[in-house]
């Protein structure tokens, strides 16, 4: 199931300034009172931090550490056989430590001199416009926290192996960088809501979902594809459709089950030509015109 990165859980501040995750009965760290303290004091991190500020070190047990180095390990497995090149060339280039958690702020270190991108602490959900157009300054946001050790494969909201194992690998590539960057651009430029939808469900077909051809086979780009154990597997049984800019910002998407309908690139020059340059170019008007 295509459940990886799709849910996040609220935070809420109570009136003493103390920071509360709410998890949800289903998620596997509902019964663990140990883990959800971790998770509000690592809410808690994200809420007080300031931008320019180094990111606070987050406390992870070796347990969670462990799940980290398993999932690394796994995926690198499938990485070889299903991720892009330029992807993969990231990730060689990045050099993630394999056997714990990395800080965000180590994460941030390694990145900035390969393409300037840093990262930002984040409580759970960011608004649209905010997550996006950071992105067009070299920022992006992300959580900070581990999904529950007692089921590694799965978690129900984007974690720190989604956001850096899948995102970060493709931020330290100058073209995938570009592309974020330029996806900023566009979410800073449009005025609508809805303009700015549009934006947000491309960067959800492409550089959360995008697959792309490569020797007359599908591979995959995008995080959600990229970090989850299940779903790295099953994309290429997917419906598969041609990139199609009014297809992707119009499509409609449930967050709660398998992402089945994907679009793929004939190559990553396809995909920067023809996303790349909607994102450099695209304003409310032509949005309109499209969609
Ligand atoms: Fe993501």
């Amino acid at each position: 199931m295509f459940e990886e990165a799709q849910y996040f859980a609220p935070v809420s501040t109570t009136e003493d300034g103390g920071v509360v995750v709410e998890l949800s009965q289903s998620h596997p760290g509902f019964a663990d009172p140990v883990y959800r303290a971790r998770r509000n004091a690592i809410a808690g991190l994200a809420v007080n931090h300031r931008r320019g500020e180094p990111i606070p070190e987050a406390e992870y047990t070796e347990q969670e550490h462990e799940v980290w180095a398993s999932v690394t390990r796994e995926l690198a497995v499938k990485h070889r056989k299903y991720a892009a090149a330029e992807y993969l060339a990231g990730a060689e280039r990045l050099g993630l430590p394999e056997e714990r958690i990395p800080q965000l702020q180590e994460v941030s270190e390694l990145l900035e001199p390969l393409t300037g991108f840093r990262y930002l602490p984040a409580a759970g959900l960011v608004p649209l416009r905010d997550f996006y157009g950071v992105l067009a300054d070299g920022y992006f946001h992300s959580t900070q926290y581990i999904r529950h050790h007692s089921v590694p494969f799965y978690t129900p909201e984007p974690d720190v192996i989604h956001e850096v194992i899948g995102h970060a690998n493709a931020l330290a590539s100058d073209r995938f960088a570009r592309l974020y960057r330029s996806a900023g651009a566009a979410a800073r430029r449009v005025e609508s809501d809805e303009a700015l939808e549009f934006v947000s469900k491309v960067f959800w077909f492409t550089l959360e979902f995008g697959v792309l051809r490569e020797d007359n086979e599908l591979k995959a780009y995008g995080a959600g594809i990229l970090s989850s154990y299940g779903e790295i597997e099953e994309f290429r049984g997917m419906d598969i459709r041609p990139l199609d800019l009014a297809a992707m910002g119009t499509t409609h998407y449930d967050i709660t089950k398998y992402q089945d309908v994907l679009f793929a690139a004939d190559s990553l020059d396809h995909l920067e030509d023809v996303v790349g340059g909607f994102w450099d170019s695209c304003d409310d008007e032509s949005i309109a015109r499209i969609s």
